[in-house]
């Protein structure tokens, strides 16, 4: 979704800026624009990458301490250079730069346009810039916070004005919004990799931050304009997590990091041999009293919760859903206080998946959250949350945050068993010897990423994909699929194995490629009989199995073994080589991997 960064300070503002947007192409956009104030406040900006507007930018000169910058993802209007930010008020005297929707912009433009004014572009945002304009008497603060009471939906915005070279403000409501405090300059950004390269002091901001930023100084305000303070964090991230370090894409490095990942997801939470997650701290009164678990979330989160149904049926013995936010939100479920309801997500800024923690709270559900990002919406409005420590996610695709997600899901429900008297102790020790020997396993798949290579390469001009699975297999068919049609724009469909043949199985012909995955001990015969029938329609088929289990070999076409590994942990290695077949498909159609069309990192629209 959009990125918007800010800076004020004593140096040229524009290549900071531009540096900052490009720290932020992983959220997705269509076009992008600067606002510098200097002698004068200008605005340029194109449709399509960073690329085109600092093509663009040759031909310009830019000059300025001050300025604002964005990457657009289009909600309202098409990607064009006049629907890119910043956009203008009438009389071009303020900027407004905005991430998020406005939802009652068309009264807003309505009432504008009857008192005479005349709007320049298609977009939401606009609108925010005009009314900001109407009520400005010389301190932008207070006509900002006046156009805050009447604005409705979600945005993160900055906005400058021409009269004012000292300052630019800043609003956060439901978008991300956070602040890096340098010396003699400071700055805005919709997330941390923008500013990492200049300061590691960061302030995250809440819901209603109505935000003054100098150069000396940030002063951060509530609603009424009451001054409030936010802690300033140091965070410890260093400049090569957000960089590719000679990787050709992020998600090959990300998919490299895996094996680091998963140690660094347990640290702190298998202590002298026990499981332990001590974030989780409920009652056990409470815990005794669940009546039901729900894991809800979007995308590949909400694969990790499938993964997740399975196990906290399996160890818990209560039942178990897992439902995608956009549905669970407005399908009215049966939920009480008796309820615990799991909220995944990797940015924790997800709308939808936002949405259904509120309600889920709001109907009296008690709330874990599984985030990776520290500080983000989702992470402080739950009632307990659980880090995932997978460090900066930068491709839109999803990889190392699902292994984590995973793996701290199995984490959680262990203990949880063993706080309700479910989990005997020999099976936990068995447990944390699985575990602890996940990190070389990991590394030994990822040591055989060519063989994948070698296969896709064979394969590379497939057009129809199905991802077969029984049980957890399952729920990994399911993020395999998504893996490869988001990144390399395959067709693929995920398949419980067993329902191959009621249906999907009329679309297998020769140049159908099912890939089949096969770690779950107590259905691998089943799956093999599923493949059996693949292979009468003369379909390809691609094994992802668990060694030792020879059989495979006389029956798919071609088999890439992982390691030996429990079945209930096998999802967090098993996904990698389908993390990698989806990487290797999209590498070899030469396709735009970090950022594929049409989707954003992080999803802030419903
Ligand atoms: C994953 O590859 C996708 N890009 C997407 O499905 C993502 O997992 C989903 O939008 C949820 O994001 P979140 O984890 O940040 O909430």
């Amino acid at each position: 979704m959009c990125g918007i960064v800010g800076y004020i300070g004593d140096k040229n503002a524009l290549p900071i800026l531009l540096d900052g947007l490009k720290r932020l192409e992983y959220r997705g956009y269509d076009s992008a624009g600067v606002a510098i104030v200097g002698d004068d406040l200008r605005v340029i900006k194109t449709a399509g990458r960073i690329a085109n507007l600092e093509e663009r930018l040759k031909s310009e000169t830019l000059i300025g301490t001050l300025g604002v910058a964005h990457t657009r993802w289009a909600t309202h209007g098409i990607p064009n250079d006049n629907n890119a930010h910043p956009h203008f008020s009438e009389s071009k005297n303020i900027v407004v730069i905005h991430n998020g929707i406005i939802e009652n912009y068309l009264e807003i433009k309505k009432m504008l346009i009857h008192e005479g004014r005349t709007f320049r572009t298609e977009t939401d945002t606009e609108v925010i810039a005009y009314l900001i304009e109407e009520f400005y008497e010389g301190d932008l603060l207070k006509a900002v916070k006046k156009a805050t009471e009447i604005l409705e939906g979600s945005y993160a915005i900055a906005v400058l004005s021409k009269d004012e070279k000292d300052r630019f403000v800043a609003v956060r409501k439901d978008s991300p919004l956070i602040a890096g405090v340098g010396d003699g300059e400071n700055f805005i950004a919709s997330d941390i990799p923008a500013v990492l390269p200049y300061t590691k002091d960061i302030i995250i901001f809440e819901n209603g931050d109505i935000v003054d930023v100098r150069r000396d100084r940030i002063d951060i305000y509530d609603k009424n304009l009451n001054s409030i303070k936010r802690t300033v964090q140091r965070i410890d991230w260093k400049i090569e997590d957000a960089q590719k370090s000679g990787f050709k894409h992020f998600m090959l490095k990300e998919i490299f990091e895996e094996p680091k990942v998963i140690r660094e997801a347990m640290r702190g939470r298998i202590k002298n041999g026990e499981i332990e997650v001590p974030e989780i701290m409920l009652d056990s009164e409470y815990l005794k009293g669940i009546s039901q678990v729900y894991f809800v979330a979007c995308g590949t989160a909400y694969h990790a919760g499938v993964y997740g149904k399975y196990l906290a049926e399996k160890y818990l013995r209560i039942p178990a859903q897992a439902e995608v936010a956009s549905e669970f939100r407005y399908r009215n479920p049966v939920i009480d206080g008796r309820t615990l309801v799991f909220i995944i997500s990797q940015s924790g800024e997800t709308t939808d998946t936002l949405a259904a923690l509120r309600f889920a709270k709001e109907h009296g559900a008690k709330t874990i959250g599984i985030v990776n990002v520290v500080g983000s919406s989702v992470a402080r409005e739950v009632n307990k949350v659980i880090y995932i420590h997978a460090g900066p996610e930068i491709a839109v695709a999803s990889t190392k945050a699902y292994v984590a997600q995973v793996e701290v899901i199995a984490l959680t429900i262990f203990y949880l068993a063993k706080l309700i008297g479910k989990l005997p102790k020999v099976q936990e020790d068995l447990i944390v010897k699985e575990l602890m020997s996940l990190e070389d396993k990991a590394k030994s798949i990822i040591e055989r990423s060519s063989e994948i290579s070698d296969f896709v390469s064979t394969v590379k001009n497939i057009e129809e994909t199905f991802y077969i699975g029984r049980n957890m297999d399952f729920a990994l068919s399911l993020e395999g699929a998504l893996k490869l049609k988001e990144i390399s724009y395959v067709h693929a469909e995920g398949y419980p194995a067993g329902e191959l043949k009621h249906g999907p199985l009329a679309l297998v012909t020769p140049n159908s490629l099912v890939i089949a995955i096969s770690t779950f001990t107590p259905l691998r015969d089943k799956t093999l009989s599923n493949i059996k029938e693949v292979k009468a329609r003369r379909g390809k088929v691609l094994a992802v199995a668990r060694e030792g289990y020879e059989n495979m070999n006389e029956v798919a076409d071609r088999v890439f073994y992982v390691p030996k590994v429990m079945d209930d942990l096998s999802p967090i290695i098993t996904v990698i080589p389908l993390q990698l077949i989806a990487y290797y498909m999209a590498e070899s159609r030469g396709l735009d991997i970090d950022k594929p069309r049409n989707l954003a990192k992080s999803v802030t629209v419903e």
